[in-house]
């Protein structure tokens, strides 16, 4: 095939003209030797590394200090890592006081006094401030028949709050609910746990109220 320059159809050189092309085309005419320093060059080898490593640079400094680009990284206040973890769960007292104001004041009232004769005080209550077994026990499944509250006799009945009664409160509220009233209106006894709640109701299973004669093992 003959590809000499002056064989060439000038229109298809034309058509695929480029910078450098053109720049010897000139040279050529004008009878210069080409011009080595009007040529256009590869970008300098050092400038490619230089580049690359801003950009590596750029990019390692975003991924460690952008802090996702998340606005609240600007919040100094705002609680982070384990100390965010740690305020997560919720209150027992806050908790177990909405618990009381929902299901147990319409009949133990709000200030804990009972509505003698027929429902007993918490405020003051050996049932509440003795032990855990027992208490956790009336709540789960009820309490009827007679039992004495700081020295005066009731003969009612409580129903059963746990879960699958009325009342269907999860070992995590009875936990809360109990916790608040131990240390409401003048008690003072240590909180209940949600596992001891949860051991019992493992140990017992579903059942009907109890009696005080039955609660009488539970009371230490
Ligand atoms: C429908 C009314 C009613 C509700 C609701 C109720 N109770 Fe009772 N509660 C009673 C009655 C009545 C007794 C006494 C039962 C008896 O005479 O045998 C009692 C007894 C008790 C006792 C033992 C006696 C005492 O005064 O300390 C505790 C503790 C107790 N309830 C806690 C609670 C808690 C906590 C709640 C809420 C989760 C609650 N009750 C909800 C009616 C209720």
């Amino acid at each position: 095939m003959n590809n000499a320059p002056e064989n060439r159809d000038p229109r298809i050189d034309q058509a695929a003209v480029t910078d450098e092309s053109l720049l010897l085309a000139h040279e050529k005419f004008l009878g210069k030797q080409p011009d080595e320093k009007a040529r256009y060059r590869l970008l300098p080898l050092n400038l490619l590394f230089v580049f690359s490593g801003l950009i590596f640079f750029g990019a390692t400094y975003l991924g460690r200090y952008s802090g996702h680009f998340d606005p609240k990284v600007f919040d100094e206040t705002a609680p982070r890592g384990a100390a965010a973890a740690a305020a997560a769960p919720v209150d027992p007292v806050a908790m177990g006081r909405t618990v009381y104001t929902t299901v147990c004041a319409a009949c133990h009232q709000a200030t804990g006094q009972g509505l003698p004769p027929a429902f007993p005080p918490l405020a003051g209550s050996e049932w509440v401030n003795g032990s855990e077994e027992r208490v956790i026990r009336i709540v789960l499944h009820g309490l009827s028949g007679p039992i004495k509250v700081a020295g005066t006799d009731y003969n009612s009945v409580m129903p059963a709050a746990g879960p699958g009664s009325g009342f269907n409160l999860s070992p995590e509220k009875i936990a809360a609910v109990l916790t608040y009233v131990r240390q409401e209106w003048g008690n003072s006894a240590p909180p209940v746990s949600v596992e001891k709640v949860r051991e019992v109701q493992g140990q017992v299973g579903s059942r009907g109220p109890w009696t005080a004669a039955e609660l009488e093992p539970f009371a230490q």
